[in-house]
């Protein structure tokens, strides 16, 4: 149906992981499995590696992302790096409002809308993560926390600015734990997270938006998941360091 109007994006969480050495060792893996794939191919490395690995995937179709991104242009933020900052770097994408930095970093819908604005303004394309704990989906209100920070982190976005995010949809419980979404449950949230943005801005801005799932995405796991008509991607932590595995992700978005 529409799924093949999308872009589909295949995504490596690498978090607090990989010194530059490493980095450059695990893209060089990387590098040929990426090779003649229609699918984006993005590595969001730790900011002290961003430099490295955007000279290590020059000349190959992988795109550079980093985890995190202020929302102010500049100032007295000590620590934090602005979009600017990352695009003048030559970073491609950013993810903005994972479920870590929520829990751990006090990251709330209000910030996450004002970093994903910041990262849309300066010409990066930011991965806006959604999804809900264990115990919302345990008291049937997943529908509701998903729309409500749907709504919340986009607010106020153009239509053209809903376009050009891609979403990731992670629900909490299945984040690092091995606990995967069934298909159906993946399918379900990411066509839920569609209608909402069909209801706000139409179903051609719903049409055209990358929806990912993200949560113990693996080799064995991920060409079922992505067969679902609104999953068009993924968000892969853990498998996204090993290169096998993610090449076999990548491969599995591309039959
Ligand atoms: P995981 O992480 O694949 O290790 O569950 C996904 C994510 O945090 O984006």
């Amino acid at each position: 149906m529409n799924k093949q109007l999308r872009k589909v994006v295949i995504a490596g969480n690498w978090k607090m992981n990989k010194t530059r050495p490493e980095a450059i060792e695990l893209i060089n893996q990387i590098k040929p499995l990426a090779d003649n794939v229609s699918c984006e191919i993005v590595v969001c490395v730790p900011y002290t590696a961003l430099e490295t690995a955007i000279q290590a995937v020059k000349g190959t179709n992988i795109k550079v992302g980093a985890q995190n991104v202020h929302f102010e242009k500049s100032g007295a933020f000590t620590g934090e790096i602005s979009a600017d900052m990352l695009k003048e770097l030559g970073v491609d994408y950013v993810i903005i409002g994972h479920s870590e930095r929520r829990q751990y970093f006090g990251e709330t819908d209000t910030t996450v809308n004002k970093r994903t604005k910041a990262a849309l303004q300066a010409g990066l394309i930011p991965i806006m993560c959604v999804g809900e704990l264990l115990e919302e989906r345990e008291a049937d209100i997943t529908e509701e926390v998903v729309s409500r920070q749907i709504k919340l982190d986009m607010a106020g976005f153009t239509a053209d600015e809903v376009k050009k995010t891609v979403i990731a949809y992670e629900p909490v419980w299945a984040i690092g734990t091995g606990k995967t979404a069934t298909n159906e449950q993946a399918g379900e949230a990411c066509g839920l997270i569609r209608n909402v943005i069909a209801k706000l801005h139409g179903k051609d801005v719903a049409d055209a938006v990358t929806i990912q799932y993200g949560g113990s995405m693996n080799a064995q796991n991920a060409a079922d998941l992505l067969k679902q008509e609104d999953v068009d991607g993924g968000l892969i932590g853990g498998a996204s360091l090993k290169a096998e595995d993610f090449g076999i992700i990548i491969k599995a978005a591309n039959t």
